[in-house]
């Protein structure tokens, strides 16, 4: 089976390349490449970009490209009903590709041979000092309310119309393994909602690489990217505050992989999120059931709303 190695791009179509483009430098991801056609922005990591947006009259999600670990991953996925066969990709960084659509007509890549972008720094994580470690001595912390600079694109979350269908079309493709999952409130036994990691053997992995959730409206709800520390998350909520961006949810820590999360709203209204500090698991995580509503899916800090993930 082929295995996914970790998340690679989301893919959306607006009407207004600039606008998205000023927004995602505002929100801390730089231009790769910009035609008049394509809009291509990369985080600090060697990912060669993570945001892909096409020019288009209607507003909205395409899909996204996800990195398996090899050509014989492609070759086997390019065998598959409905997939296309492997192609070379046009933008920065190169690579093959093979193009999927999942059981609701949502596009996703499986993409393998991208060359390494180098990577962006502007700081070394700040040290914390806790209550019994003291990683800081003689050193004081100066940070500064700025777009920041988003590590990686860290996960998806995806909104479908058959949420076992789904989530069986991601393990058959992919090999992800589920990490926790979202029952329907009073009623263990029904799963709405689950949480996806790459599977990596021993190695960490973030808690979730996808969300799939049953919901009415199709598409995607966000897509998250990694900051580096709380300092970048905060520094840049206080910036994009400033700007005048809509905020979604946000500061607080979430329960499920318990990230620090900010979400925000992009000018064409599509949910982003920075988050940092979540949890990392490895092929022993045993799943855990949660059984409750979205405003309970706070641990401190501002609540969503009951409705959050429908
Ligand atoms: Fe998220």
């Amino acid at each position: 089976m082929a295995k996914a190695h970790d998340v690679a791009y989301v893919i959306y179509q607006v009407n207004d390349l600039d606008l998205m483009q000023t927004f995602m430098h505002d929100f801390g991801l730089a231009t790769a490449l910009k035609t008049d056609d394509m809009l291509y922005m990369r985080a600090a990591g060697p990912i060669p970009y993570c945001h892909v947006t096409l020019r288009g009259t209607e507003n909205k999600f395409i899909g996204a490209g996800i990195l398996v670990n090899s050509r014989e991953d492609l070759d086997e996925l390019a065998a598959l009903p409905g997939s296309s066969a492997v192609e070379a990709i046009e933008a920065p960084g190169g690579g093959w590709r093979v193009r999927m659509s999942t059981p609701d007509g949502v596009r996703i890549d499986a993409v393998w041979g991208q060359e390494p972008a180098e990577r962006l720094t502007r700081r070394q994580p700040n040290p914390f000092n806790s209550a019994f470690v003291k990683q800081r001595a003689n050193a004081s912390l100066r940070p500064v309310r700025e777009p920041g600079l988003v590590e990686r694109l860290g996960h998806f979350v995806l909104r479908v119309s058959d949420h076992d269908a789904s989530v069986a079309w991601f393990k058959s493709r992919f090999g992800m393994l589920p990490t926790d999952l979202m029952c329907v409130p009073g009623n263990p036994d029904q799963v709405i909602g689950t949480f996806l990691r790459m599977d990596r053997g021993q190695e960490l992995v973030d808690h979730h690489s996808m969300l799939v959730v049953q919901a009415q409206d199709l598409g995607v709800h966000h897509c998250s990217f990694e900051m580096l520390d709380l300092d970048a998350v905060m520094g840049a909520h206080d910036y994009l505050e400033r700007k005048g961006y809509r905020l979604d949810v946000g500061v607080g820590r979430h329960l499920l992989g318990s990230q620090i999360f900010d979400y925000w709203r992009d000018p064409f209204g599509f949910r982003v999120e920075h988050y940092t500090d979540g949890d990392s698991v490895n092929a022993d995580y045993v799943p855990q059931k949660f059984s409750g509503f979205a405003d309970e899916t706070t641990q401190w800090g501002m609540d969503p709303n009951k409705e959050f993930f429908h």
